[in-house]
């Protein structure tokens, strides 16, 4: 396919892409509960003679285009789902469903990628091998990519694409870096047991609100001197409760918190780093800890050759690539470039405000580049002809 032609064909979809981005601006779902985003999908990809492949969940979509020959299979994944945001934007097409919100733009998401694969699906006599496309459901949760590995969707892929739209980058630019770009995302709690008491007899007591107040503190510290400082590693407690009147000392006090790391080794050494650094503060004020680990999903680690075939398509098609700062939130992409390689992007859609704000806008001029990325993305992935070779998460 010639630059040119592609990008014409593209520009063509243009009111159809920003229709199909409203339609689901308008009517956003919560995580696993996109019964109709998914309906919406199924219809706009029938339209095109797009094939829909079975898929054993409730929600989100799976299907395939085949190419003229025989070749490998790449994958294309948007995300479907929305956020229990209340939306603040006053926009014509804004949620007309109370306390639900496209704060993520995973609206956008959805509508490129249904333009790409709409573009592959007339090109696909210039494909040799297949594309296969992922409408994810549940990524707020960070359960839905699993959800749809466990459903079979990548089985026969071999390397996988996928965005984020990006605030801070103007439309026509892309976001890419080889190795981690989002942080794992874990969560933990610690319970501190200690001897409840009379407040004004403490030292009959062993107070375990003090005893975890230390502990707060010295997770701060352990983290700053115990992670390389060319690593980086976050520690936020979020949570604290403790005791039921003002005048008793309580028997426990329950701390939550999340660490986001990059890269898998650091991510390894937490658990430990927690339990003995909670255990000895605990210990000093004779106290005891408890600690529960709840591992979530892991960082979203970029293949080099996939990013080179990325930053190729992008090139091919006038789009500027900068190099991508890292973020410290998750993305459940994650779990498929464990399997798989993959690159994971970020998209220039020049919003006002960050995700997840209930005054979350973007442009919409992305969505042409966007789906033309994609689809030449596929196109020289499947051109390379050969299993993509780098190390996944590890
Ligand atoms: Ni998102």
């Amino acid at each position: 396919m010639t630059t040119e032609a592609l990008l014409e064909e593209a520009e063509g979809l243009r009111a159809r892409l920003v229709e199909f981005r409203r339609e689901l601006h308008r009517f956003p779902e919560l995580s696993m509960q996109e019964v109709e985003t998914t309906r919406k999908i199924r219809e706009a990809l029938a339209e095109e003679g797009i094939k829909v492949l079975p898929l054993a969940l409730r929600v989100g979509v799976l299907a395939e285009i085949e190419g003229a020959g025989p070749g490998p299979t790449v994958a294309l994944r948007a995300d479907i789902d929305a956020l229990p945001i209340m939306e603040e934007t006053g926009l014509p097409f804004a949620s007309e469903l109370e306390g639900k919100m496209h704060a993520c733009g995973h609206d956008f998401h959805t509508s490129a990628i249904l333009g790409s694969a709409i573009l592959l699906q007339r090109y696909r006599h210039l494909l040799q091998g297949r594309v296969r496309l992922l409408f994810q459901p549940g990524e707020e949760k960070g359960i839905g990519a699993k959800a749809m590995l466990d459903a079979g969707a990548l089985d026969g892929v071999q390397a996988i694409f996928g965005m984020h739209n990006k605030p801070d980058l103007p439309v026509g630019t892309i976001g890419l870096k080889p190795g981690a770009l989002m942080a794992s995302v874990d969560g933990f709690r610690i319970k501190v047991s200690g001897k409840g008491g009379h407040a004004a007899i403490p030292d009959a007591a062993i107070d375990p609100i003090v005893a975890a107040s230390a502990i707060v503190g010295g997770l701060q510290t352990a983290i700053s001197r115990s992670i390389s400082p060319f690593d980086s590693a976050v520690l936020s407690v979020c949570s604290f409760h403790a005791g039921t009147s003002w005048n008793v000392i309580p028997d426990e006090a329950v701390l939550d918190g999340t660490v986001r790391t990059f890269r898998p080794e650091v991510r390894a050494q937490i658990p430990k780093l927690l339990e003995r650094i909670a255990s000895g503060i605990a210990g000093g004020y004779g106290a005891r800890i408890e600690l529960s680990w709840f591992a979530g999903i892991p960082s979203v680690h970029n293949d080099e050759e996939a990013v080179g075939i990325v930053r190729e398509a992008a090139e091919s098609i006038g789009l500027t690539v900068t190099d991508a700062l890292p973020s410290a939130g998750g993305e459940d992409f994650a779990h498929y470039q464990e399997k798989i390689p993959g690159c994971f992007i970020w998209m220039g859609t020049e919003g006002t405000e960050e995700w997840h704000h209930p005054k979350f806008t973007l442009n919409e001029e992305a969505l042409v580049p966007a789906a033309a990325l994609f689809a030449r993305t596929a196109h020289l992935a499947l051109e390379r002809g050969r299993k993509l070779t780098g190390a996944a998460v590890g």
